[in-house]
């Protein structure tokens, strides 16, 4: 069954669809090394990993296993990220999710508000009971992100990315349904 990515709009930020038009701007964000310092893949090379990136997202939502939401900011409509809503599986109530943000929008608090209103979403609108996501160990604001929207640290993999030969350990954290408390509760930091 497919699963129709949704437009949400936050207090600073537009959550939307991608399109082939962001095709640059996700270029440049996944090829920076210093915003792909955690993540477990190295930074792009070629332009054409964005243009599959993009027709990816299409793809996932028609299979119904995910949504990629681009992420831009509403006083200047830049993109600054994206969030990833993945591995849907309706016989456990249970997905994934994940985020990256263009370096310049850094500690602002816009991860947790992005994310914060695709779980919203995905909470809302989906039968949705557990939500999964891994940090590497050595990535704090990501941890935080998690902690602030109620995740819960439920353990260490131990070696599980090797990433151009780094060896790194991931913190596992969950979110159930029953510990779910909307965003508009919480504190968003001003510009
Ligand atoms: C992780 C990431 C999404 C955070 O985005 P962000 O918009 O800066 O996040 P927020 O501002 O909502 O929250 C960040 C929190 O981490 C804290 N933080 C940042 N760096 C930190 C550090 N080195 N140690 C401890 N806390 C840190 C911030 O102070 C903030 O917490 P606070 O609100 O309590 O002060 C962003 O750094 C990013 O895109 N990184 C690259 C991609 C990535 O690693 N994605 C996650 C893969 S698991």
């Amino acid at each position: 069954m497919s699963l129709l990515t949704p437009t949400l709009h936050t207090a600073r930020l537009l959550l939307r669809l991608f399109t082939e038009a962001d095709t640059d701007d996700i270029f440049a964000l996944q090829s920076n090394p210093h915003v792909l310092r955690y993540w477990d893949a190295p930074p792009w090379q070629e332009r054409a990993q964005a243009e599959r990136f993009i027709k990816r997202c299409k793809e996932m939502a028609q299979e119904g296993s995910g949504v990629r939401i681009a992420i831009e900011r509403s006083s200047d409509g830049e993109f600054i990220g994206w969030c990833g809503f993945f591995k849907w599986t309706p016989e456990f109530r249970s997905a994934g999710i994940g985020y990256c943000l263009n370096d310049k929008a850094w500690g602002q608090g816009f991860a947790t508000e992005a994310a914060g209103a695709v779980l919203q979403w995905a909470f809302d609108t989906l039968d949705l009971n557990r939500v999964q996501s891994e940090a590497d160990t050595r990535n704090r604001a990501s941890a935080r992100v998690l902690e602030k929207l109620g995740f819960v640290l439920e353990g260490t993999l131990r070696e599980d990315c090797i990433v151009n030969g780094e060896v790194s350990d991931s913190w596992v954290y969950g979110l159930l349904r029953r510990d779910w408390k909307p965003i508009v509760s919480r504190r968003v930091k001003p510009n």
